[in-house]
């Protein structure tokens, strides 16, 4: 009789035998660990591995694959599923190859192992933000392949570098580039956010970041006596009439009338002042100086010059001595003078189209939102060309940027069904739509 010793180990072996087994599977879901697991986290994304694993994957199902590089390194790449009237405007659907840093030792799962658990969750930084829908769009097109469909319009998937970090060496070179605009887009998908309960969000816009700093300037004085026009006393003045216009915006948001993203947020984050000494400051004069920096979000219909002349005549007026700098990370209206914003109306067709493609496959969509931050959609929608934000998953908890980022299995695979529907909805899509860009 065998000692027991030697079954326990006859029995690990066969347990690691089937798990070894399981691993080598080739499944959209062993296929999206393999994505996962490739390190596109900042601060130094290394995009060869990565990219060179999605161009074996478009070629397996025949797409057309493309490598540009604006800047060295960082490289956007573009696949193409030609339409069978290749003039009309195509469609384009996007992800970014990079994430976020993970803190490893937070993580009850290693972030970059992609480890399932026996209920299907796979912990991954990026599971959610956003390699799920860059696989998920291969799949969808694999599926749809494998049934015979062939789009009317033609389907570019595009994989871009550094949205993390602004985009700017990514889809802000890639939207001006003479290649995007060969491309002929009508419409985009692009990535949204987990829902946690059971409505899948879409978001039709985001909020452009300025950055203010205002500046006093004053007389110095003793610390000891009372006077008018010092730096500080005239930097306080704005701090207060700041703080009292943030107070009304958040209070839409507190009586239920805003979301907090549709409203104009403006927080202090840095003020500065005083006379240094060795010991810290010299607290018997009244400094010169004194400065202090904010973070503004405007949404898209937002009215960007009632903000400037309040800014220049309340915040930070000349007659109070101040000066002011804006630096504005986006546009608020695009060429033409128009919002930037994608319509969820009937009026829109494509809006439709994608909203019907959804609820084919028993989705329901949430009210459609404006995204708290901002994405590369900003560079695409202000050429005034359409995005909308979505990346099915609902009954997920929202971990964008957190520790132990997941994504259920099940909900990754539900995704994938979604995109079936909705790519071959738009890309059929055989109507008109005059957009003037
Ligand atoms: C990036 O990864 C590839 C292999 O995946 C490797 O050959 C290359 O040296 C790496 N680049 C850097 C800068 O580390
Ligand atoms: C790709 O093209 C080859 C050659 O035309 C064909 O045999 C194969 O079935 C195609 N595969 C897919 C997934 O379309
Ligand atoms: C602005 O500066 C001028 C020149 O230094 C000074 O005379 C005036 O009192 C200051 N006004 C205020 C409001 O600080
Ligand atoms: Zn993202």
């Amino acid at each position: 009789m065998a000692s027991p010793l030697l079954w326990t180990l006859f029995l690990i072996s066969i347990i690691f035998f089937l798990k070894s087994h399981a691993e080598q599977e080739d499944t959209p879901i062993t296929r999206f660990q393999q994505y996962l697991r490739f390190r596109t986290d900042h601060p130094n994304p290394n995009y060869t591995a990565a990219v060179s694993f999605l161009i074996n994957q478009a070629q397996s199902i025949n797409l057309s694959t493309r490598t540009i590089e604006f800047v060295p390194g960082k490289p956007v790449l573009l696949l193409t599923w030609l339409g069978s009237n290749p003039k009309l405007p195509s469609l384009l659907f996007n992800s970014h190859l990079d994430s976020v840093p993970a803190e490893a030792d937070k993580w009850i799962h290693p972030p970059f192992s992609a480890h399932r658990t026996d209920d299907g969750r796979i912990y991954a930084r990026g599971a959610q933000d956003d390699k799920c829908i860059g696989v998920q769009y291969l799949e969808s097109i694999k599926n749809l392949k494998s049934r015979g469909f062939s789009p009317l319009r033609t389907v570019h998937i595009s994989y871009v570098p550094e949205e993390e970090i602004g985009g700017f060496d990514g889809m802000e070179k890639f939207a001006v580039s003479s290649e995007f605009a060969e491309l002929n887009v009508g419409f985009v998908v692009d990535e949204g956010q987990a829902s946690p309960g059971d409505e899948y969000r879409v978001f039709y816009g985001d909020r452009t970041p300025w950055e203010l700093v205002i500046r006093a300037e004053g007389i110095p004085g003793h610390g000891a006596k009372l006077y008018d026009d010092g730096a500080m006393e005239n930097l306080m003045k704005s701090v207060e009439l700041i703080s009292r216009f943030r107070e009304t915006q958040f209070d839409f948001v507190k009586a239920g009338k805003a979301a907090n993203s549709e409203v104009i947020s403006v927080n202090p984050v840095y003020l500065k002042a005083g006379t240094a000494s060795n010991t810290g400051f010299v607290m018997n004069m009244q400094p010169s100086e004194a400065e202090a920096g904010y973070d503004l979000r405007l949404p898209p219909m937002a009215d960007p010059y009632a903000l400037k002349k309040r800014i220049a005549e309340e915040w930070a007026p000349s007659i109070r001595n101040m000066t002011y700098t804006i630096k504005e990370k986006g546009k608020l209206r695009d060429h033409l003078g128009r919002v930037i914003m994608t319509s969820t109306d009937d009026s829109n067709p494509w809006w439709s189209i994608f909203k019907k493609a959804v609820e084919a496959t028993g989705g329901k969509l949430a009210k459609p939102e404006i995204l708290l931050s901002s994405t590369d959609a900003r560079y695409i929608r202000s050429l005034g060309i359409q995005v909308l934000g979505f990346s099915p998953m609902i009954n997920t908890p929202v971990l964008v940027h957190d520790h132990n980022e997941f994504l259920k299995d099940t909900v990754f695979m539900k995704g994938i069904e979604v995109y079936e529907s909705v790519i071959s909805a738009l890309c059929s899509f055989d109507g008109v739509y005059d957009q003037v860009i």
